[in-house]
């Protein structure tokens, strides 16, 4: 059974070693991983039961006024299409509620996975450190 929580209390990064940042060059250690979690100012994760390892996150990063922004959205790739993704996303836009402005930046494709659960396409710019993709010091 699929479990979401939005606390970090027990989670270590033995919960995070399931292959997460699919597809990344240099990706971050399960160790940056969860200093990547703590340092969010929200979380919502989703554990394959209740003490088990972490499937799918989200995170948001805010000012807790009008805006937050939300970098990271991953669904391990066994655990896909069984709605975990919408339901990371949903968990979040509701911790998120009191806030003008919800934004993130996704490729084309992922747009419609998006767009059922509410938010539109927009135009973004972005900027890339990419020696500093793992994030490691
Ligand atoms: C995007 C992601 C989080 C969705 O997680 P999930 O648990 O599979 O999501 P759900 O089961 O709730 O929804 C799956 C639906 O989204 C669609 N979808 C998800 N990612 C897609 C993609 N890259 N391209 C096209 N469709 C996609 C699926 O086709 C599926 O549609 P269906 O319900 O009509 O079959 C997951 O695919 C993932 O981790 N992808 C890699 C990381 C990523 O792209 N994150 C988003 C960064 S902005």
């Amino acid at each position: 059974m699929i479990v979401y929580c939005d606390s970090l209390l027990g989670i270590t990064a033995d919960h995070l070693r399931g292959g997460f940042y699919a597809g990344w060059p240099n990706p971050p250690t399960p160790e940056t991983h969860l200093k990547v979690l703590h340092g969010s100012s929200h979380v919502v994760l989703a554990r394959d039961g209740e003490t088990g390892p972490v499937v799918g996150y989200i995170t948001a990063i805010s000012d807790g006024v009008l805006a937050a922004y939300i970098p990271h959205l991953e669904v391990l790739p066994a655990y896909r299409g069984q709605g975990i993704g919408s339901a990371l996303v949903k968990h979040l836009l509701d911790q998120l509620r009191h806030l003008y402005m919800i934004d993130l930046i996704c490729d084309p494709d992922v747009q419609p996975f998006y767009e059922r659960l509410g938010l539109r396409p927009y135009s973004g710019m972005i900027y890339r450190n990419y020696d500093r993709q793992s994030g490691e010091v």
